[in-house]
């Protein structure tokens, strides 16, 4: 397996980074831990990470500008090969830069159902609230402080006796089981049927006057109106025994099927069912799927069966 490479930031304590390393030493972790870095040299966790045999820098924060301290961090991970970035307790506000350097490639966990509470005080502000749950939340970074989009929640019933103290040990042990499986699952989430899906929706939809249909439980995507559309692609998670996830588009006939399947068979597939009226799979669950390529099979495939008024332009443009 490969394993996606990650680096933990900390400002302190670092049970969080704790739990994300000691996640990753189980062999099917998909990710590893390729550095602990801080912004504070005698950070608790720096030392438990180079107990466990994790590399670690530091560099403090003071006397430095913003933009620069974080271009040092930034240094660092790039250094140690990290494709993402972790933030457990990191007590730095980040640059504009930083943040978009690290764009979908950085999650923070914070201790409030996001987007309830955001910055510090949760759990006294959650039991002021008279609140029946806090809990914390797995986010990806933005710009804004607490404002990404929220991976993973879990929820922390408030006892009647709870003070902040109380809420946040407790919420930390929730804390710790959340972020290990919330990373796993972000790291592969290329291969992950729903995210897979949206890729293909997302380009599907993008053509015109395009809508989805359920066609024998699976989404498809018909072009022209509602009562009339023609189905140009459908999506398969292995259906009828197939063993992939798919996408189903249409090719000219046989010969261009067969064509297709002599030459990329890891690739290319004959669908059960559609294979014999020319229809072909195409594998996206390979874990390198070319989406340009994708956006290319849908719009030949749309333009096979798109009403005329709508292709007659491209056909003009093709004859010049
Ligand atoms: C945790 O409560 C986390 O939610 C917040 O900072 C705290 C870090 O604790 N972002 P630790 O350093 O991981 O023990």
């Amino acid at each position: 397996m490969i394993k996606s490479k990650i680096a933990i930031l900390i400002s302190g304590r670092g049970s969080n980074m704790g739990a994300l390393l000691y996640a990753a030493k189980a062999e099917d972790c998909p990710y590893e831990v390729a550095l602990v870095a801080s912004n504070d040299p005698n950070a608790r966790g720096l030392a438990l990470a180079a107990a466990e045999g994790i590399p670690t820098f530091s560099h403090s924060h003071k006397a430095l500008a913003r933009e620069d301290h974080d271009q040092i961090m930034h240094d660092a991970i790039i250094r140690s090969g990290a494709e993402y970035v972790a933030l457990a307790g990191y007590m730095r506000i980040l640059s504009d830069a930083f943040v978009s350097k690290w764009s979908q490639h950085m999650l923070n966990i914070h201790p409030s159902l996001l987007p309830k509470y955001k910055g510090l005080d949760t759990y006294q502000r959650a039991i002021d609230a008279g609140d029946s749950h806090a809990g914390c939340s797995v986010h990806l970074v933005t710009p804004e402080l607490d404002d990404g989009p929220v991976l993973a929640q879990t929820e922390v019933a408030i006892l009647p006796d709870d003070d902040a103290e109380s809420l946040a040990s407790r919420t930390l042990i929730a804390e710790h089981q959340l972020y290990p499986s919330a990373l796993a699952k972000y790291v592969t989430r290329e291969a992950q049927p729903e995210w897979i899906l949206d890729q293909v929706r997302q380009r599907a939809l993008a053509l015109s006057e395009t809508h989805e249909r359920l066609s024998f439980g699976s989404p498809g995507w018909r072009v022209g109106s509602e009562k009339t559309g023609k189905y140009f692609a459908y999506f398969t998670q292995r259906l009828h025994g197939e063993a992939s996830i798919g996408l189903l588009v249409k090719t000219s006939g046989l010969d261009e099927q067969a064509a297709l399947l002599d030459a990329d068979p890891d690739l290319y597939y004959a669908p059960k069912f559609y294979g014999k009226s020319g229809w072909i799979a195409i594998r996206l669950d390979t874990g390198r799927t070319d989406w340009g390529h994708i956006s290319d099979w849908l719009a030949k495939s749309w333009r096979m069966v798109a009403p005329k008024k709508l292709t007659r332009m491209m056909d003009i443009a093709d004859e010049f």
